[in-house]
């Protein structure tokens, strides 16, 4: 087992003391799980076989398209050296059933220890609230065996892997749905969503070239890889082969309705003039270029443009609502840690306005747009459907009355809540009713990403 998986220290993948068991798994773990793979361009394609020789003929065809966890980690530094650009990414997962179909018996597949996994995310609705899944996106409710995942930053390049990764696919296979992400910007470069907020900045890192770089005592970004590897069950050594438990849900963003609501809930609170941009910043936790609402009014500093050292120990909510999404879902209080996932989303759908302005609600897009959301567990259960289930859908949750996460809960709003009358203030508004639920879950499933030691066994 290599004895980095549980170390409380980053790992320091490029050094020569690195022990023969971790350069395996390094070698043979697939990328963008420890390290996010560049992805302006992405394409997620959701397959089924007809026959178990359909899938093999795919992966084998695959494998050479597929690099190392190891080799993207080069890549990343001769990049960062001398500006040499790295090759696509493309990574593959398997569902419960894909693994069954490739003739696994379900002997081996209790050998995954994710009850989620096995069950599907079809199974998991009424834990999550979902929607039912006879109301997702026609593909979604078919039997997905694999997920196939195409991106890169360069057009020709993303557009020249996936032309390849559909010329494999076997005839009696069939490309049961097919998504495509395309990166969104703000006019400083960073990375936004559709409701126009900086996304993507808070991660579990791995690895010390990462974490070295985000120096900080308010909060700490390094998390051991145990957080979001386990070991690949059925490659032919789980001790040195590992992979993860991924995560794929389609979130439909209301981007009028988001906007509606901010305008309402500023109208509620009295707020006027610029003052006008906390009511959003009440309900994602940070403000739209990304400061934290914690933060309000503080420079900058580390590096970093998008601050992340913080924590909400002396904030009882007076700065950042509980209630916020980005406290909702990561309290920073020391004891969640376990939960934090490696969130790999990207947006999709294509928009004519600027999602980053002041433009009036009335302009934005109601559907079409949204998150394709993915993340990387070592439990899907313990973390990702933790998240969902007992923190954002849970009204109650850190306290009585702090209702639903207003960005991602799902379920019946009942409850009217509170927010502080200004920035920082002990005093509460009157109870005003929660923001209405403005994303919508399309369709979705949980997937294993394995080793690469595990498909050249197929
Ligand atoms: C359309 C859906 C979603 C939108 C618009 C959205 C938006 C955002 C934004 C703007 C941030 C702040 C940027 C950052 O701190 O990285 C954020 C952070 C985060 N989101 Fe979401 N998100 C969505 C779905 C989800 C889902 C489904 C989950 C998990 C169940 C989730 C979990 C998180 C977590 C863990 C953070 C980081 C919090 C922190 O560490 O401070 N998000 N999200």
């Amino acid at each position: 087992m290599p004895v980095e998986l549980f170390n409380e220290k980053p790992l320091a993948w490029d050094s020569a003391g690195l022990d023969a068991d971790t350069k395996e798994m390094l070698a043979t773990l697939q990328p963008n799980i420890l390290r996010a793979h560049i992805r302006e361009h992405l394409s997620v394609l959701f397959l089924r076989f007809a026959v178990p020789a359909d899938g093999r003929q795919f992966i084998r065809g695959l494998l050479p398209l597929m690099k190392s966890a190891r080799r993207h980690l080069q890549e990343v530094r001769r990049f960062d050296q001398s500006g040499t650009k790295g090759t696509p990414y493309v990574g593959f997962g398997l569902s419960r059933s894909g693994y069954r179909h490739l003739g696994h018996e379900i002997s081996d597949l209790r050998k995954f220890g994710d009850l989620a996994f096995l069950d599907g995310m079809k199974k998991r609705t009424a834990i999550l609230d979902d929607p039912p899944a006879e109301e997702w996106d026609t593909p979604y409710q078919r039997d997905i065996h694999a997920v196939v995942l195409v991106g890169d930053g360069d057009h020709t390049a993303y557009q020249e892997t996936l032309a390849k990764v559909r010329a494999l696919v076997p005839p009696g296979a069939r490309v049961l749905g097919e998504e495509t992400g395309i990166a969104q910007r703000n006019p400083t470069g960073d990375g936004i969503e559709h409701f126009g907020y900086v996304d993507g900045r808070s991660q579990p890192l791995f690895l010390a070239d990462q974490v070295s770089k985000e120096p900080g005592r308010n909060w700490n970004p390094f998390f051991p890889l145990s957080q979001v590897l386990v070991p690949d069950p059925l490659a032919p050594d789980p001790d040195r082969h590992f992979g993860s438990y991924f995560v794929f849900r389609k979130l439909e963003q209301n981007v009028r309705a988001f906007h509606q609501a901010e305008h309402d809930l500023a109208d509620a609170l009295g707020l006027t003039g610029p003052a006008r941009a906390r009511a959003g910043a009440l309900l994602v936790g940070r403000f739209r270029n990304g400061t934290p609402l914690l933060m309000h009014g503080q420079p900058s500093s580390d590096g970093w443009a998008v601050q992340n050292n913080f924590n909400y120990n002396r904030d009882p909510g007076g700065k950042c609502p509980v209630s916020a999404h980005i406290r909702k879902t990561n309290p920073r209080d020391g004891l969640e840690r376990g939960v934090m996932m490696a969130r790999r989303g990207q947006t999709y759908g294509v928009r004519t306005d600027q999602p980053w302005d002041d433009a009036p609600p009335e302009t934005r897009p109601t559907g079409g747009v949204g998150l394709l959301f993915m993340a990387f567990n070592s439990s899907l259960e313990g973390q990702f459907e933790f998240t969902q289930q007992t923190w954002a859908d849970n009204p109650g949750f850190p306290e009585e009355g702090a209702g639903h996460d207003p960005v991602i809960g799902q379920g019946t709003r009942e409850i009217k809540v509170t927010h502080p009358d200004s920035w920082g203030s002990t005093s509460r508004s009157t109870p005003v009713a929660q923001v209405p639920q403005t994303v919508t879950m399309r369709g979705g499933e949980y997937f294993f990403m394995p080793s690469l030691a595990y498909l050249k066994t197929i």
